[in-house]
């Protein structure tokens, strides 16, 4: 038996905030009080430090075959920066390829991240092509595979994209079985109609990019998700959500009790749309979608965060490296979408919203950790300092300042889009099930370290 003990450190998790020490056997948390005398293999001493539940980021993509490339952070190299940035775990999407079937994508997953993904891992199920032998394949992705969220793309036609028919039949099934249906929000025929015209007209640069995706789009097919889910009595979840448009679609659901989980992404609340119009080709940098959009719908995303309508803040961590970004150098729309940010979110968000003072520390917690871990069935194994939970946690020092920078970052991408941000508060110390993973910016562990999360049914008490 191994043991751990962190002193003298400010526990925080969604609820609570004390002085104390945390007493770790093997790989969870033993006990937690003022002054645990307990001899150990090893002392940390946390004075000055706040201990938070390792960050858990639900929605990246490593490895993804995507726009005619890969990302390009593999399960090792991604996981690895996130735990340098204190994310222990991930929940990454295994995407059907339309033809073939769930169980495929969810082997292939594994096959990319076991063994080789140093932080710990779950899998959402990405339903590209619902069809009859899908349908079959859903309670045993649930109760053998362990993945209890599925997700459904409205845009990106022709690879993605399913049509209302099948998203609505696939939530029938969700209901029945215990999933939860996720959903890439945008109405993919307007898009593909705008990307079109603005080809025509020889427009060609970044910044149509987001001129071809404007919030309407991201309007629409929220509203009608939600509808569509409230029709079906299935559990939704909004991946990125970027606008007040859209949030505003959320909050009309909830005046019919209507409870619909929200996702942000650190970049939505941080960076807005003006990047789109600087010199060149720099505006490839953020090319994701949904798009960046304008400073009024950073403002509704943080109020959104403290009234109770905003769940997570992810990242959907889709990192290209700019000679990838360059296939759309003479065509926006062939310009990877995505970009990186795992590294980077829990010390962004405590840097911009507790350090600013936009959010308190318990909200930090509960929108970095917490709720994710609810909402996809991790709590309280994960998300939480409790006892008998697993021992992830995050010696994080609220004094240090520091630079983020591509030169100094782990993410296996050339370019940072918060180049030269200037950042309060550090990840110190990162403990992944009681190992101290990251110390002091070192790696303390390596490929392979990371491990499954299976996930039961969906729990709609949470
Ligand atoms: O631009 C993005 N978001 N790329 C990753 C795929 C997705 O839509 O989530
Ligand atoms: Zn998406
Ligand atoms: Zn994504």
């Amino acid at each position: 038996m191994s043991s751990l003990l962190i002193r003298n450190g400010t526990v925080v998790t969604a609820t609570d905030l004390f002085e104390g020490d945390v007493y770790i056997e093997d790989e969870k948390v033993a006990m937690i009080g003022a002054g645990i005398d307990r001899s150990a293999d090893r002392v940390i001493d946390a004075a000055g430090c706040y201990l938070f539940p390792g960050g858990i980021d639900a929605h990246t993509h490593m490895e993804l075959p995507f726009m005619g490339t890969f990302a390009s952070d593999t399960f090792e190299s991604g996981t690895l920066a996130g735990l340098h940035g204190g994310t222990t775990s991930i929940v990454d999407f295994a995407i059907q390829t339309q033809g073939d079937s769930l169980e495929a994508a969810i082997q292939a997953w594994h096959e990319k991240a076991d063994g080789h993904a140093v932080g710990d891992y779950a899998f959402h199920c990405a339903v590209t092509d619902f069809n009859e032998n899908t349908r079959k394949e859903i309670p045993r992705v649930i109760n053998e595979h362990g993945i209890n969220s599925f997700k459904t793309f409205m845009a990106y036609k022709g690879a993605l994209m399913v049509d209302d028919r099948q998203m609505f039949e696939l939530m029938k099934e969700l209901r029945e079985h215990g999933g939860l249906l996720t959903s890439h929000c945008e109405n993919g025929d307007m898009i593909d109609h705008m990307i079109q015209a603005n080809l025509e007209a020889g427009n060609t640069e970044p910044r149509y990019h987001v001129l071809s995706r404007p919030a309407i789009c991201e309007a629409e097919a929220s509203g009608r998700v939600i509808d569509l889910a409230w029709q079906a009595g299935c559990p939704n979840y909004i991946v990125h959500l970027t606008c007040e448009e859209a949030l505003e679609r959320v909050r009309k659901a909830t005046l019919r009790n209507q409870k619909v989980y929200v996702e942000t992404c650190i970049q939505y609340l941080l960076l807005d749309e003006s990047y789109y119009f600087k010199d060149g080709f720099e505006g490839a940098k953020v090319v994701m979608s949904p798009p960046l959009r304008k400073p009024k719908d950073q403002e509704a995303l943080w109020a959104g965060i403290n009234q109770g309508l905003v769940h997570h803040v992810a990242t959907d961590h889709c990192p290209f490296c700019m000679e990838q970004k360059e296939m759309g150098i003479d065509n926006f729309s062939k310009i990877p979408n995505g970009a990186p940010g795992i590294e980077n979110r829990v010390e962004l968000l405590y840097s911009e919203g507790v350090h600013k003072g936009r959010i308190s520390l318990n909200k930090f917690v509960e929108m970095s950790s917490t709720m994710a871990a609810k909402i996809f069935g991790l709590f309280p194994r994960k998300g939480t300092i409790a006892v008998g939970s697993d021992a992830d946690i995050v010696i994080f020092d609220p004094e240090v300042r520091h630079t983020i920078s591509a030169d100094t970052h782990h993410m296996n991408v050339d370019y940072n889009a918060y180049e030269g941000w200037e950042v309060q508060g550090k990840t110190r110390t990162t403990v992944l099930r009681g190992t101290v993973a990251v110390d002091e910016g070192e790696a303390q562990v390596g490929e392979g370290f990371g491990k499954y999360l299976k996930r039961p049914p969906f729990n709609p008490h949470f």
